[in-house]
């Protein structure tokens, strides 16, 4: 795709940079941008289209800089502002587009504004926040008993008797989007990326900015105080006008969790964000039925607002698909916790690389996570001591596992990652999962990733239709004669009439599709 195309994002392979874990030239451990630079050839190689950055700003980093003290500048643990320029201007001279990582719903309570309001309960940037008495004789219980993201209480009393809310941890208090400063102030944030260069916006907890006033309980028969209020359109479509102001190749993407198709489709039409993140693929099992009744729901739900699907196998808050569908349970949800519970990385590996090959082919944008490439899985050993995720205390889950750095060169950790010690520790047997290990080896995972790509860059993925196999087998056809089979049967298949093998995912048994394995053929 050529930089011209103006509504790239549509039909994008989108990769999400996690910069604390992509590459550290530096040396201390954690990962920066002159790491991203250095090994921007990987994402040339590999062929994606563009790059999500997940938050580079100045931040104490209480939840791995989803904290931001400051959204018009870098950390200084991943560099300086003039070199995220200098990555912005190399990456588009590779063909690579950047999105950067908005998180509208909170602040870190170090930026100046929470700082401000802490200082004086009569500052004006009180009201920029929610600070509420409480409630009981002395106000000693908190405003609601709203539960918050990540489990635990929401409230956090500040000296002065007040309290303020925070629907993730207290280091995070949430904005007042009702408050016309905070609208302007995020506005004027996005045209700061936008003149950077940047290509698009990746838009955090994107349903949760209003909250109801009236700060009712969540009860099940009433509107939901805080998840998914109607204002919220109002915010996106003031943003969709400030990125059309720039044109239509600069893309709004919005993280919007929620069961209900319909008001999830929402927040895509015409006036408001151009795609949202797929979690409804994400969760599902490896399952034909399910899986197909998802491809139908999610292309369904799409069509109506005339917006492209996506496709989500993993990020950074999930156990990595290659353990998930290693697992009996191979769903994933964050009130269903699974770790510990056994899992076979070969079989999850195998369903893995079929699971990329029905990504990558599906109408719509294909997202993947740092590491999903190399066929990485979760570490499920790091010491509960080493955790730095702020969900470990508070539900009993840590996100670590997924966000460990990359296993570059080398038979040991780090792995060419870094020169010190890795800021999470990696597993000692990804000495074979390095890119330099997998490089050139037909049957390595990069390898199927970078063939892949380079073959959905080449075919014309035109019109979708199911192709009437086995039940138990996904099937589909783009255009004339592209076929993807996934065969999640327990038994090998017969594959439909083709002219020809295009890929597999795995070696196939004659004419036969082995079970968990994938095939993309040029059909008769
Ligand atoms: C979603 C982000 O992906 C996650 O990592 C973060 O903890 C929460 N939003 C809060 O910003």
């Amino acid at each position: 795709m050529s930089l011209k195309d103006s509504q790239w994002w549509r039909d994008a392979v989108i990769y999400q940079v996690y910069p604390r874990s992509y590459a550290d030239a530096n040396g201390d451990g954690v990962g920066d941008i002159a790491g991203i630079r250095a090994r921007l050839g990987h994402l040339r190689d590999l062929g994606v289209d563009a790059i999500w950055m997940s938050p580079w700003y100045p931040s104490p980093m209480a939840d791995a800089g989803y904290d931001v003290a400051d959204f018009r500048d870098i950390d200084p643990a991943f560099g300086t502002l003039t070199e995220a320029e200098a990555l912005i201007e190399e990456a588009h001279a590779a063909g690579i587009r950047m999105i950067v990582d908005i998180v509208p719903n909170h602040i870190s309570s170090e930026h100046p504004w929470f700082k401000a309001a802490l200082a004086s309960p009569d500052a004006p940037e009180r009201d920029y926040f929610w600070f509420r008495p409480g409630r009981g004789d002395t106000g000693e219980q908190m405003p609601t008993d709203w539960r918050g993201e990540f489990g635990g209480t929401t409230w956090t009393r500040t000296p002065d008797g007040s309290w303020y809310l925070h629907l993730f941890t207290p280091e995070q208090p949430d904005l007042n989007w009702d408050h016309p400063d905070v609208r302007a102030e995020f506005e004027s944030i996005l045209r700061f990326w936008f003149d950077r260069g940047v290509d698009g916006i990746r838009i955090d907890s994107a349903a949760l900015l209003l909250k109801d006033p009236a700060l009712p309980e969540v009860l099940e028969d009433s509107p939901h105080p805080f998840h998914d209020l109607d204002g919220v359109h109002e915010v996106y479509r003031a943003w969709r006008r400030v990125s059309d102001s720039y044109g239509e190749d600069r893309a709004l993407i919005g993280e919007v969790w929620m069961p209900e198709v319909e008001r999830f489709a929402n927040y895509l039409r015409p006036d408001e964000l151009h795609a949202a993140f797929n979690f409804d693929f994400l969760g599902c099992a490896w399952d034909p039925r399910l899986m197909r009744d998802c491809v139908d729901r999610t292309l369904h739900a799409h069509a109506a607002v005339g917006a492209p699907a996506t496709w989500v196998l993993s990020n950074h808050d999930v156990t990595r698909h290659v353990t998930r569908y290693g697992r009996e349970d191979t769903t994933f949800s964050f009130d269903n916790n699974l770790d510990g519970t056994p899992v076979d990385l070969e079989l999850g590996t195998r369903r893995a690389r079929a699971a990329a090959l029905l990504s990558l082919s599906l109408p719509g944008a294909t997202y993947i996570y740092q590491g999903e490439e190399l066929g990485l899985w979760e570490n499920e050993n790091i010491p509960p001591e080493e955790f730095q995720d702020p969900m470990w205390g508070r539900r009993g889950h840590s996100r670590d596992g997924c966000r460990v750095p990359m296993p570059w060169t080398g038979d040991e950790a780090p792995f060419g990652f870094t020169t010190a010690t890795p800021w999470l520790p990696q597993p000692a047997e990804w000495k074979d999962r390095t890119a330099q290990a997998q490089t050139g080896d037909p049957n390595s995972m990069l390898e199927l990733y970078r063939s892949a790509i380079a073959l959905r860059r080449t075919e014309s993925l035109a019109e979708f239709s199911w192709l009437d196999l086995d039940p138990s087998v996904l099937a589909f056809c783009r255009g004339r004669n592209f076929g993807c089979v996934v065969n999640m049967s327990g038994a090998p298949i017969a594959l439909p009439a083709h002219q020809s093998v295009l890929l597999t995912s795995g070696p196939l048994d004659g004419d036969r599709l082995p079970p968990d394995t994938a095939v993309w053929l040029r059909l008769s």
